[in-house]
């Protein structure tokens, strides 16, 4: 099965976003997630993003990528990506014009997939991409177009290659893609984007909560994605780090870096490289947390994992720290195990922590 774990990798947006996307970037990326042991960790695709296109497309009406900044192609580029042992994913759009149509480099052209479905498909197969993320950005406005259709047409572009292609709905939980997500993408945004602070950390992890308190169609092949990781940039504290990635773990969500590897901080290591909490997050089960306990801004957090184990996450999203509890459903005696500071405990009854500030304690509950 495709993404039968939530995807994981690196994708060039929140890093360089439009303009300082090129393929050295992307070639550096694919280094560094090989040296710093990433790939190792679970870190696989290499995705790049929006503004890789050049403006037109050639004469056959093929996509080509960006003269001076992918000058050696985009095939060569999947391949320096595939000799490091990791996938590549590339990026396109369902309208007229991707998403940089707004900026002032791309002036109106045919640079989204709209009419070139099946040829854009199989050029991103025969240039070996393994994962395509496909964006939405106004193409219900610019180009009449709904949304089923227009993504199970690139779905069943894709299948026609018949070359596995992970394959990334974009269009930010607008039109409630996780009722019809299932069955056409392998994960589908729930939100629109999220950015380096903390507000906007927070806002997404409350939509979460909201969507998971309904039915879970997230399962192993079709996943939830509530946008990539926001780690290591921006001014995000160190608490804020480590609640951003506990929590995208408890939602089983793709986990896909966007923080220069190369200038990789302390704490964005350490959250990244958390193997322990990225086990939560790839567990085989496939199930989203649900919702234990909500209390003045303090959520508690569970989700079941394969033999009997459970994830616990205590939540804090106010100013101050609080002291959080649970009780756990059917285990009177456990083994915690806190995966933010590796002490393990035995115990019984609630779990309980002090918790500081937009800070998240986790934990591992095995029974006993
Ligand atoms: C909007 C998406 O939400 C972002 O992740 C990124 O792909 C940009 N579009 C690219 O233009």
């Amino acid at each position: 099965m495709l993404a039968a774990t939530p995807p994981m990798g690196w994708n060039s947006w929140n890093q360089v976003h439009c303009y300082e996307l090129d393929e050295n970037v992307v070639k550096r990326a694919a280094d560094a997630l090989v040296s710093t042991g990433m790939r190792d960790a679970g870190y696989e695709y290499v995705v790049v993003d929006d503004c890789w296109q050049a403006h037109t497309r050639d004469a056959d009406g093929n996509l080509q990528p960006h003269p001076s900044r992918f000058p050696g192609g985009i095939a060569a580029l999947a391949d320096y990506v595939h000799e490091r042992g990791l996938k590549f994913g590339l990026y396109s759009s369902p309208g007229t014009d991707t998403c940089a149509m707004h900026y002032d480099e791309y002036p109106g052209t045919l640079l989204g997939s709209l009419g070139h479905e099946q040829q854009d498909a199989d050029l991103f197969a025969s240039w070996g991409v393994d994962f395509l993320k496909y964006d939405w950005c106004l193409a219900d406005i610019n180009a009449g177009l709904e949304p089923v259709p227009a993504f199970t047409h690139m779905r069943d572009s894709i299948a026609a290659t018949g070359r596995p292609i992970v394959y990334s709905i974009s269009e930010y939980g607008r039109y409630e893609p996780w009722k019809w997500g299932p069955g056409i993408g392998n994960m589908w945004r729930t939100t629109d984007d999220l950015f380096a602070e903390w507000n906007s950390v927070a806002g997404v992890i409350d939509q979460q909560l909201a969507l998971i308190r309904g039915p879970h169609t997230s399962r192993p092949g079709a996943w939830n994605d509530p946008d990539m990781l926001q780690v290591g940039n921006g001014n995000l504290t160190d608490d804020e780090n480590r609640t951003h990635f506990s929590i995208w773990a408890m939602l089983a969500a793709p986990l896909f870096i966007g923080t220069d590897l190369d200038a990789l901080s302390p704490i964005a290591r350490e959250v990244l490289l958390n193997t322990a909490v990225i086990a939560v997050d790839q567990d085989r089960l496939g199930k989203q947390a649900t919702v234990l306990a909500e209390r003045d801004g303090t959520v508690v957090l569970d989700k079941e994992l394969t033999g009997g184990d459970h994830a616990v996450a205590l939540y804090n999203s106010t100013g101050e720290a609080t002291t959080i509890s649970a009780a756990l459903p059917g285990s009177d005696h456990y083994e915690l195990h806190d995966l933010w500071t590796g002490a393990r405990t035995e115990g019984s009854g609630e779990i309980s922590a002090l918790v500081g500030p937009h800070c998240t304690e986790m934990f591992r509950v095995t029974p006993r």
